[in-house]
């Protein structure tokens, strides 16, 4: 055998965690490869070499498969015994029957056996495989009894593993719901790799003794271990030991279900911070009830309670005397026009369409049964205190926050690029709104999100002018469509330092997968929500908080520099933790088109806020909820805790292999570019300096650095590539090429950039798709070049500059006229008035620019203020609210545009903006 260490080659370590699951199908085949070649061969030199790489190979699975139950510690054995016999061809049979049922996945399905004798199982394997492809959908059993992966941390020896084992196997019985195999780890950084490395793993028993260090000397734990010394873990006693390991999994896994076996002082143990265990086993209990205590766990989890009721209802025989002619399918069953309906999408959904509350049902507007039930499964999902669904998109939940939260001329501080939703929101709660400037990225006509000194700085602002009582809320999106992500913790622990009752609402409608992976999790509501909570508590951020303030205090607090220059602190007798995210679970996770959630961890929630929540969830939820988009957000929910993990991960393998191979492709990188870290945030707010999560000799291993420091990050599982050296803007790009030419559909583009996102759906196949797709975009482009007279050249040239030098910059707020300002001194303004001022004909006119009409009265001093919202696609954010002041910035910006669709703008009459009279009449105190 040979000895192998992580960094021997590129992607033989498990430090390419990220990319674990390709790296072990990718090298299971290359060794099937292999061995196939060898047994042809009749060449020694050449076959001695082949059978040095079978040797790295083996050595480099047998690594990643040791935190696999398939194939076994055993089967590997037998694999190597083979290899040392030289027995090739028979190690070749193996292999290939070990990569089919990896494959096909039929080891969930029933037990492979690979030794020799097992003949017949390859037609097994291929019938499997074969009727899993004519179901449709890849192999497993999800349908009658899901597999999952017990993992057992202890010391045992080879003897003692199999016993046990063996013991968990016999258990088995057909009747119950889940079957599961068992892995074991040996030490404390095994067992943290083997959750990191295996999705299967849904339950953990930590039993007895176990050593710190693994055999294997692996950077992927680098970052999870840091602040954990070596020593200091081996003196700590087997509770404290098992206690911190158990802690350390519920931060990476949070969803996995962990037991304790221990066998020392039963009452010592149990007077520890045991929270995270869902039970204690003493050394004498028995296995069956660990089995059973397991089984019942992971049923938990995996139980929809409304998409069930909903299952049962529609079993039920029903007389309809109510609304809904289709409920059942009555309206179209019998229709002699409409029954393609029902061959188009089945029966099932018609039996479960219906307008009752009751026989098992559940109301969404004042849930009690299984939809209560559903949402409390959401809430402990995302790590809520409570979660509401919302059946009508985020745009929806995003209303409902606000109305809950802000009454009006509450001062609500919210990023200008945010969604609509919230700048309609803030009409209708009639919040006096202080707008935050993201920081531009001009050359690729994006913005990317609003530093941390902004924020303070308008905070500030507030407090000086005698306004930050009035400050109810800071309003952010997490992560911004393009993927910039906050550092969400630093920014609600500085702004509670100013303002201790502050509320947060992250809108995180791209995010809700993130709670899925532990290098997105702690950049979420969330979990930054819990984390604070949990410190603010502590005795030891009590003295943390008063060797600062003792610092603080010798500053001057008159000096902007002190506040801004600075990292603050709350005072932990006055802070308040409150937190809202809202998810549109249908853009990133699995739910119907609309399926939004709401969650909540704020804790003055039950005293101040459920009863004006109810009241904003009833003025904005339909009295006829769909109860298909109730399901599946249950569904969702339910999938996410069972496999949102493996799900994200393999997401964020997709984008990686997209993003190495548009990195560094040379005919790819001749017309276009991927923005990296670096492109996308500048220097300023990385503080960790990582340019580029990615490096072709140690892979990804910087990208959990950026993201445990910086102060924004770049979510790499969207890709945002700018196009602009192929002549072609971002909207040509995305309609003529992608979707006319390739049938590739994109959301996003910019003058000069489109946005590829991955999801969960999306496949290694669909990746190499896209590439082959790009590749031959390249040679077209080459071709174009090639086939062009020079007059036509020229134009090519013309258009390049173009998308690549002439960027109009894009403008920052300007203010709101003073007719809107409570106080002249303070930033805030009061859209509401401003939008309804509109209404009445008689407050506007419209002025063109392009004909210098609006330039001509901006040139005698006139104040030019919107009546409207003026939204350009792309961006997509407005460049002007209504009462806002059009600057002559703005104005650059909007000549400069070459988009065709402007919301709030005509081009043949031009914008909408205030009469003189009408904004002196406000002004005075008029309506
Ligand atoms: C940041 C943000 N918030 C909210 C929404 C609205 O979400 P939904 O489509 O679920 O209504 C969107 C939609 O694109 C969005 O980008």
């Amino acid at each position: 055998m040979s000895e192998i260490t992580e960094s021997d080659t590129p992607y033989t370590a498990l430090g390419f965690y990220h990319k674990i699951s390709q790296l072990r199908a990718d090298t299971w085949n290359a060794l099937k490869r292999d061995l196939g070649k060898l047994v042809r061969l009749r060449d020694e030199s050449q076959a001695r070499n082949l059978v040095k790489a079978i040797d790295i190979k083996l050595t480099r699975l047998e690594i990643i498969e040791d935190y696999h139950a398939f194939p076994s510690k055993e089967d590997f054995r037998h694999l190597w015994s083979l290899f040392d016999r030289e027995e090739y061809s028979l190690l070749e049979k193996v292999v290939k029957r070990l990569v089919r049922a990896l494959i096909s996945e039929s080891y969930r399905r029933r037990n492979v056996d690979l030794s020799e004798s097992d003949a017949g199982a390859e037609d097994l394997e291929a019938l499997d495989a074969l009727a899993q492809l004519r179901r449709g959908h890849p192999a497993s059993n999800s349908s009658s009894q899901p597999y999952f992966e017990l993992l057992i941390v202890d010391a045992m020896s080879v003897q003692e593993e199999e016993v046990v084992r063996e013991a968990f196997h016999n258990l088995r019985r057909p009747e119950d719901r889940f079957v599961y195999d068992v892995v074991t780890v040996r030490s404390f950084e095994d067992a943290l790799i083997a959750i990191l490395v295996n999705p299967n793993i849904q339950a953990c028993l930590i039993r007895y003794e176990f050593p710190y260090k693994s055999k294997y000397n692996l950077s992927a734990l680098r970052n999870y271990l840091e602040g954990l010394s070596e020593s200091e873990l081996e003196s700590k006693s087997e509770a404290e030991r098992s206690i911190l390991l158990s802690s350390m999994i519920r931060e990476i896994r949070p969803e996995i279900d962990q037991f304790l076996v221990t066998s020392g002082d039963v009452e010592a143990t149990a007077s520890q911070d045991i929270r995270h265990f869902n039970r204690i086993f003493y050394r004498e209990t028995d296995y069956i009830e660990q089995h059973h205590t397991i089984l019942r766990a992971i049923d938990d989890r995996y139980r929809t309670p409304f998409f069930d009721a909903l299952r049962e209802y529609s079993k039920k025989p029903t007389g309809v005397f109510h609304a809904m002619p289709i409920s059942r399918g009555k309206s179209v069953t019998r229709s002699h026009w409409a029954g393609h309906m029902i061959d188009f999408y089945g029966i099932n959904i018609f039996l479960a369409e219906t307008s009752a509350t009751s026989g098992g049902l559940d109301s969404l507007l004042q849930p009690y049964g299984p939809i209560k039930k559903a949402q409390e499964y959401a809430a402990r999902a995302f790590g809520a205190r409570q979660s509401f669904f919302v059946t009508n998109g985020t745009s929806t939940a995003n209303k409902i926050v606000v109305q809950a939260l802000v009454k009006p001329r509450d001062i609500v501080l919210i990023d200008r690029d945010c969604h609509k939703s919230h700048h309609y929101g803030m009409v209708l709660a009639g919040a006096h709104v202080a707008y935050l400037d993201s920081y531009p990225l001009n050359d690729y006509s994006m913005y990317g999100a609003v530093p941390l000194k902004e924020i303070k700085k308008t905070l500030l602002a507030l407090k000086r002018s005698g306004q930050l009582h009035k400050v109810k809320m800071l309003l952010l999106t997490n992560c911004t469509f393009d993927g910039v992500v906050y550092n969400v913790r630093r920014v609600m622990e500085e702004c509670l330092a100013i303002k201790p009752d502050l509320v947060f609402l992250w809108d995180e409608a791209w995010f809700a997968f993130a709670t899925f992976n532990p290098t997105y999790r702690p950049r979420t509501a969330m979990h930054a929500a819990r984390t604070l909570l949990d410190r603010y508590r502590s005795d030891a951020y009590r003295e943390e908080y008063a060797a600062w303030k003792a610092e603080f205090d010798q500053c001057d607090p008159e000096d902007d520099a002190t506040w801004l220059e600075q990292r603050l602190l709350p005072d932990p007798d006055e802070v308040r933790v409150r937190a809202y995210a809202t998810h549109s679970t249908h853009k990133t996770l699995t739910s119907l088109r609309q399926g939004s959630m709401i969650h909540v961890h704020d804790q003055d929630f039950r005293q101040k806020v459920e009863g004006p929540f109810h009241e904003a969830y009833m003025t904005h939820t339909s009295t006829s909820p769909n109860y298909q988009i109730v399901a599946s957000l249950d569904v969702g929910r339910m999938q996410a805790e069972m496999e949102g993990f493996e799900l994200v991960h393999a997401q964020v393998e997709a984008a990686l292999s997209l993003r190495e191979q548009l990195y560094t492709n040379p005919l790819l990188l001749k017309y276009f570019q991927v923005l990296k870290n670096s492109d996308m945030i500048p220097l300023e707010y990385r503080q960790s300096g990582v340019d580029t999560f990615y490096d072709p000799s140690t892979g990804w291993n910087k990208m959990e650095e950026a993201w445990a420091h910086d102060e924004f990050v770049v979510d790499p599982s969207r890709v945002t590539m700018a196009i602009g050296q192929t002549g072609i803007d971002g909207d040509t790009f995305k309609n003529e090429y992608l979707m006319n030419k390739y049938g590739i559909q994109i959301n996003k583009t910019s003058r000069n950039t489109v946005l590829f996102m991955t999801n969960i759906g999306t496949t290694r196949g669909s990746i190499a798709y896209l590439l082959d797709v790009l590749i031959k975009m390249a040679k077209s482009f080459d071709r174009r070049w090639e086939d062009s007279s020079r007059p036509e050249r020229k134009i090519i040239e013309h258009q390049i500059r173009s998308l690549t030098q002439e960027l109009p910059p894009l403008p920052d707020f300007s203010r709101f006229h003073d007719a809107f300002r409570p106080l002249t001194e303070s930033p805030e303004g009061d859209i509401r008035r401003a939008y309804f001022l509109s209404y009445d004909e008689e407050n506007t006119e419209y002025l063109r620019f392009d004909n210098g009409a609006l330039q001509a009265e901006m040139q005698a001093g006139r104040d030019v203020v919107s009546a409207s919202f003026v939204i350009p696609y792309p961006p997509g954010f407005p460049v002007l609210v209504p009462g806002q002041v059009v600057s002559a910035e703005i104005l650059r910006f909007l000549q400069a545009l070459d988009v065709k669709e402007i919301h709030g703008y005509r081009p043949e009459l031009g914008l909408i903006v205030f009469t003189e009279a009408a904004l002196a009449d406000t002004q005075q105190g008029g309506d």
